[in-house]
């Protein structure tokens, strides 16, 4: 039985190298997009709508839509609210459908979105997502958000803790350099993201916006059962 390919890529910069020959793209971005984008649909959010441009976030925001629109690490003045995860989990949000726009995350899904699947990963949902890639038996890339095109570590992290745990059911490999270093980070790192992260760019970034709290739920791992899932242009829940 041929083993399926489970790959990283550090940077939406770097897809190209890679579109077109995996079955499953997993987008990532720890702190925080996808961090959010979990929270809220694990938290009865109907949908999350990722748009990369502030001004297609204001014309839905014009059509009475919610938007939460981020840019480096701030809410974007006139929005209702920005990536932190726990804006998601306002009650008053349930069965609605949400707009979001951020720095790379929500570019990141739609540079993926011609991809035959598309699923959203952070440390959060983390072993559920990979139960649910290993039974698929596909080809996957880990897509990192990254920094504006630049690699960063906790995505790298948390795609390097995916193709540990896939290749470890002896049904994947990896073939890339890329996905041996995000591995070998994963493994480093694994039993103290909090620590190992201190030095992280953009989780300097964030401590500066005193956005701690934000950063110890993004790092904390498997808190929901949840699989967010691209379906056209909107992120809904996958039944699993
Ligand atoms: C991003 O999209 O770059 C991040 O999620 C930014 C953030 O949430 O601070």
């Amino acid at each position: 039985m041929q083993k399926k390919l489970i790959e990283v890529c550090y940077t939406p910069a770097d897809y190209e190298y890679f579109k077109g020959r995996f079955d499953i793209v997993v987008v990532i971005d720890v702190l925080r997009a996808t961090s959010a984008i979990c929270s809220a649909i694990h938290n009865g959010v109907n949908s999350v709508i990722p748009v990369s441009a502030i001004e297609e976030a204001k014309k839905y925001q014009e059509k009475g839509y919610l938007v939460g629109a981020e840019r480096q690490g701030e809410i974007v003045e006139g929005f209702d609210f920005g990536n932190s995860p726990y804006s998601y989990m306002k009650p008053e949000l349930k069965g609605k459908d949400i707009v979001l726009s951020t720095t790379n995350g929500t570019r990141a899904i739609n540079i993926a979105k011609d991809a035959p699947t598309v699923v959203i990963g952070a440390l959060t949902n983390i072993d559920y997502l990979c139960d649910w890639l290993i039974l698929q038996d596909k080809n996957v890339l880990c897509l990192a958000s990254g920094w504006k095109d630049k690699f960063n570590l906790e995505d790298t992290i948390c795609a390097g803790a995916i193709a540990e745990s896939l290749i470890k059911t002896g049904k994947f490999t990896s073939n890339e350099d890329s996905s041996v270093a995000a591995k070998y980070l994963f493994l480093a790192a694994k039993d103290n993201y909090f620590g190992f992260l201190k030095a992280s760019s953009h989780r300097r970034r964030l401590k500066k916006l005193n956005l701690n709290e934000d950063i110890k739920f993004c790092l904390t791992p498997n808190q929901m059962d949840v699989i967010p899932i691209l379906r056209n242009d909107r992120i809904e829940k996958l039944d699993f």
